[in-house]
């Protein structure tokens, strides 16, 4: 069976990739699918997130990367796929995600949600999170405290956009 796992991935986290990385053993293909939201301004182009995401799944056999825009559900129905993965982390993430799921099943009654509770270690850090303390932190500050949620290749592109 295939998911589809799909985000903004501004930039992918550890969160994330244990997502990915505990779903790649469920199912037989992981498809990443990244958001192209014209309505959000990112801190990363499609092209860098393509080139982080590649990098970090490198070692998975069963991954897929595709880029997408509109509903998430119209892109289920293209590629053939009835399971969307996402991960939660806290009770927050259960409302928003449970709403997102009921939508994809009224949108594409094929689809189903799967959802993967984090690692404990995951459980308040996001993307957006994440940006505000690179942003606020760099270039004056001992960034080892990123490594609980990146990679180091995702760090420095991290440090790269804020430190100038
Ligand atoms: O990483 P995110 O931002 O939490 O991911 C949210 C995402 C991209 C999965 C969701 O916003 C999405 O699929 N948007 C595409 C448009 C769509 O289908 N919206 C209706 C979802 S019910």
């Amino acid at each position: 069976m295939k998911a589809i796992f799909p985000g903004s991935f501004d930039p992918i986290t550890l969160g994330h990739l244990d997502i990915v990385n505990r779903g790649a053993k469920l199912f037989d293909c992981v498809i990443i699918a990244l958001l192209n939201n014209p309505a959000k301004t990112p801190l990363f182009s499609i092209a860098e997130r393509i080139t982080m995401i590649k990098q970090e799944t490198e070692k998975l056999p069963n991954i897929q990367i595709v880029e997408y825009d509109g509903l998430l559900a119209e892109l289920a129905k293209k590629l053939t796929v009835n399971c969307i993965l996402r991960g939660v982390r806290n009770e927050k993430d259960c409302s928003y995600e449970i709403a997102m799921a009921q939508a994809n099943k009224t949108l594409n009654n094929n689809l189903d949600t799967i959802f993967m509770v984090s690692n404990p270690n995951n459980s308040y850090m996001s993307a957006s999170l994440l940006k505000e303390i690179a942003n606020a932190g760099y270039p004056n500050f001992d960034d080892s405290v990123l490594d609980n949620w990146v990679s180091s290749a995702v760090k420095q592109m991290l440090k790269n956009k804020y430190s100038k």
